[in-house]
């Protein structure tokens, strides 16, 4: 199934909860929520009483991407504040096996992700555990940056090894989609699409979300 994911790190902060009922409107599939450290990533965006906050106006799954050194610390509190799906980095994760635990632990769907210089082999061991990969289009940390297609054969790759074992897992891209960007993506095995400037920066986002939704279906094989 193809799904969009709009990221809110985009959205304007002082409006929020405008921002959430716009993104209902406009027929996102789930709430892509950024949570930065400034110390696993070069940037701080916002945590815990912000997707607490937020929750309260959307029942959309919350699809909540840690970028946060040894995120096992705070997976209950996520969960607490509403997360559905807690994306986690195996870079930043001294024991990715017991996060993953953890995760699954307290009701919500674990996802792993690898960085652009992380290979995608490094997931091939959790795919049994995980709802979904995330494989990062730029480096993480900020919004606005060019999609790096040469992450598309860790997709490929990754979409042969989960048919192959009989796995559903999904697999998510994020940093630079857009309406040029998507099928390309979707062509490779992405089925989950963040986008964040793209959705938020669009005139007629409901338009916007409507055409990479088609653009991904028509591209994604099978
Ligand atoms: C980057 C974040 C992305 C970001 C994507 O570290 O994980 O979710 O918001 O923004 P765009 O779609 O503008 O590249
Ligand atoms: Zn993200």
């Amino acid at each position: 199934m193809i799904i969009i994911s709009p990221s809110f790190l985009s959205a304007d902060f002082g409006r929020l909860y405008e921002e959430a009922e716009s993104m209902e409107q406009s027929g996102a599939d789930w709430f892509h929520l950024d949570v930065m450290d400034g110390k696993f990533v070069p940037n701080i965006s916002f945590g815990i009483p912000v997707i607490k906050a937020l929750r309260k106006h959307s029942d959309k799954k919350f699809d909540v991407h840690l970028m946060i050194d040894e995120p096992i610390r705070y997976i209950d509190e996520f969960r607490a504040a509403g997360a559905d799906i807690i994306t986690v980095h195996t870079e930043a994760c001294s024991d990715v096996g017991k996060t993953i635990d953890k995760i699954k632990g307290c009701g919500c769907i674990p996802s792993l992700s690898v960085k652009p210089g992380t290979p995608v082999e490094d997931t091939f061991g959790y795919l049994d555990d995980v709802g979904m990969v995330l494989i990062m289009t730029v480096e993480p940390g900020f919004g606005g940056q060019s999609f790096m297609r040469d992450m598309m054969p860790k997709v490929k790759k990754l979409r042969e090894e989960i048919n192959r074992r009989g796995l559903s897992v999904d697999i998510q891209v994020d940093g630079g989609i857009s309406a040029d960007t998507v099928a390309e993506a979707a062509e490779a095995g992405a089925n989950v699409f963040v986008a964040g400037s793209a959705v938020f920066g669009a005139e007629d986002r409901k338009k916007c979300i409507l055409d990479l939704r088609r653009k991904a279906e028509n591209a994604f094989p099978g």
